[in-house]
């Protein structure tokens, strides 16, 4: 890797742990995502330090509709609280919120909230705060292949014209360069329906760290460890 490619332009983190970190305590899984927003701030302290200019977060997957609802409501409150309350020091510090996902799902309440916290942080321009919200890969991936289904069936495209540009084009993520670095805290090691395809040659990191003990310095140890890595992109040196 060149000097300039040893830190990576977009960083994406599964936020793993806050249950484990909240059971380890006798608290309620509900405070570990309380105590998850600190590791937030402190993740995109150290991106803007380091120069990345993309940070995207699985903050909520399409699969955790599942979990009891007390535990999905608090976490509608969170995510709508958190947005309201750092806005101005995101807009401060120059970042911009945008989300992946299906948000179509939320109810009208978080959907004006998190429109709102887009609208109010646009332009930022140190960094890309994308909050993967309601999202799966799997899902992304569907829903861009109605999208090209419904250009082919409209005559504007030939299915030989469908390229892999054609899709990433559809995704979610149209606008932003792939991940350079996926980091998953709390020592599992599977990437759980997240960037899939974006994902293909990012480095994977798999800190043992809980993410409510996520720091900036714990975000230091993950570019340091990415620096390390020697990047081929299926080629030869
Ligand atoms: C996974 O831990 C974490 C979540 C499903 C929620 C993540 C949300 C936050 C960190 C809140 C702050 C975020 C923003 C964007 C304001 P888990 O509950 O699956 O942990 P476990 O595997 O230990 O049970």
């Amino acid at each position: 890797m060149s000097e300039q490619n040893r830190i990576p332009q977009h960083v994406a983190i599964i936020m793993d742990g806050n249950g484990r970190w909240a059971e380890l305590r006798g608290k309620e899984r509900y405070e570990g995502h309380v105590a998850g927003v600190e590791p937030v701030r402190a993740s995109l302290r150290a991106a803007a330090r380091w120069g990345v200019k993309y940070l995207t977060l699985y903050a909520f997957s399409t699969e955790n509709w599942g979990r009891p609802t007390h535990e999905v409501d608090a976490l509608m409150e969170l995510f709508c609280k958190s947005v309201v309350n750092e806005t101005p020091e995101l807009i401060r510090q120059g970042v911009e919120i945008r989300m992946i996902g299906d948000r179509t799902r939320f109810s009208e309440k978080v959907q004006r909230y998190l429109c709102e916290a887009e609208q109010r942080t646009a332009g930022g321009k140190t960094l890309t705060l994308i909050l993967a919200l309601n999202y799966s890969s799997r899902s992304e991936i569907t829903r861009a292949v109605q999208r090209i289904a419904a250009r082919v069936a409209a005559g504007e495209l030939a299915p030989g014209e469908i390229s892999e540009g054609t899709v990433s084009a559809s995704l979610d993520t149209a606008p932003y360069p792939n991940p350079d670095l996926v980091v998953r805290t709390s020592g599992e090691c599977r990437l759980s329906n997240f960037l899939l395809w974006q994902a293909s040659y990012a480095e994977l990191y798999f800190p043992e760290v809980l993410w409510p003990d996520f720091t900036e310095e714990e975000f230091d140890r993950a570019i340091e460890e990415y620096a390390r890595r020697d990047r081929r992109f299926g080629l030869v040196k």
